[in-house]
């Protein structure tokens, strides 16, 4: 194992590598985390349901974790993940007899989150992803309906940052998304992101998830995307990234184990990946992956449950796959 570089120090003058773990991973990638990898996102428990769960409950042991092991072994963390529709509990949107939260309500609840959760770990998490996922998929629709923007109007997004700016000033602050290289999507959150910075709302940069797979997005958009974004003069980030081996419509699951051609497709997909990563390294600031090896992914259970899926640099076994040495 001595023959095998760290992925992070060959990176040492591009980006940052990242994985996102969780309260097992960290155990059970623990060597490869401290080999490979400088910095770390929490997959789930820095969300508001894991971390905020009721109004005057927090819940920071599982975070706490996470920012223990960061420290002790010299890895920087990102923040993950302040204002989303998803994995946000109920309660945040209603008054106690059930109604619909009033709009001052809601705007102090969310500088509640924001304040307590980002305050807790200021100084120590060099980026956070302030909102994720606020723009729409739909044709022809710009924001996402979500209860965020029903009841706060589009100004949540610009309020989030400004809160987040105020509390912990040193992290520089994240818009986060998936289908983030779709030419029409790719637009909206352009337009988005520049329109909060002529505002003057402290944005800092933009969070590609890049949760791809083998045939999507093609090279072609995913460098006209970067391009794009970069054109904005703010700092570009991998988020999340993976690579199933199925296609968005795929629905098999047979599959015991990927075949020798969806191995070579996924060697070639990373080598392209990186390559770009590394032309664009001026603007990227970290690459991360949502996961370690292919003995953990949240692709297992989705979008089909119970499937398994191999999208990552390290095999089942921990050992690197031939597309880790495509990217090294
Ligand atoms: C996923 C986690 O990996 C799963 O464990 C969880 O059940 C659902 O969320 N976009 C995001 C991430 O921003 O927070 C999501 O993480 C994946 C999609």
């Amino acid at each position: 194992t001595e023959l095998i570089p760290s992925l992070y120090s060959v990176y040492q003058d591009y980006f940052l590598i990242g994985a996102a773990v969780n309260s097992r991973t960290l155990h059970s990638e623990k060597d490869l985390l401290i080999k490979h990898y400088n910095s770390l996102t929490a997959e789930n428990e820095m969300k508001f349901e894991r971390i905020h769960p009721s109004e005057d409950v927090f819940t920071f042991e599982k975070a706490d974790e996470i920012m223990a092991f960061a420290k002790k072994n010299g890895l920087n963390v990102r923040g993950h993940t302040l204002v989303w529709h998803n994995q946000t509990p109920d309660w945040v949107f209603i008054e106690e007899d059930g109604s619909p939260v009033s709009q001052e309500k809601l705007l102090s609840r969310m500088e509640n989150h924001i304040s307590t959760v980002a305050g807790r770990y200021k100084g120590q998490i060099y980026s956070w992803d302030v909102v994720n996922e606020a723009v729409s998929d739909n044709k022809g629709e710009f924001l996402r309906k979500s209860k965020w923007l029903d009841i706060l109007g589009e100004d949540f997004i610009a309020k989030a940052f400004e809160i987040a700016h105020e509390i912990d000033p040193n992290a520089s602050l994240f818009y986060n998304d998936y289908n983030e290289s779709d030419p029409e999507k790719r637009e909206k959150i352009y337009r988005l992101v520049k329109s909060l910075k002529e505002q003057g709302v402290p944005i800092h940069g933009i969070g590609l998830q890049a949760h791809w797979n083998l045939h999507q997005p093609n090279i072609k958009d995913i460098r006209e995307s970067m391009e794009r974004y970069a054109s904005l003069g703010l700092q570009i980030q991998i988020t999340e990234m993976d690579v199933s081996l199925y296609g968005w419509g795929d629905r098999r699951t047979d599959l015991k184990e990927p075949t020798k051609e969806m191995i070579e497709l996924q060697e070639q997909r990373y080598e392209q990946y990186f390559q770009i990563f590394r032309e664009f390294h001026d603007v990227i600031t970290s690459v991360t992956f949502w996961g370690v090896s292919d003995s953990y992914t949240w692709l297992n259970n989705f979008p089909v449950k119970g499937r398994k899926n191999w999208p990552f640099l390290f095999n089942e076994k921990q050992q690197p796959k031939d597309a880790f040495w495509k990217v090294v």
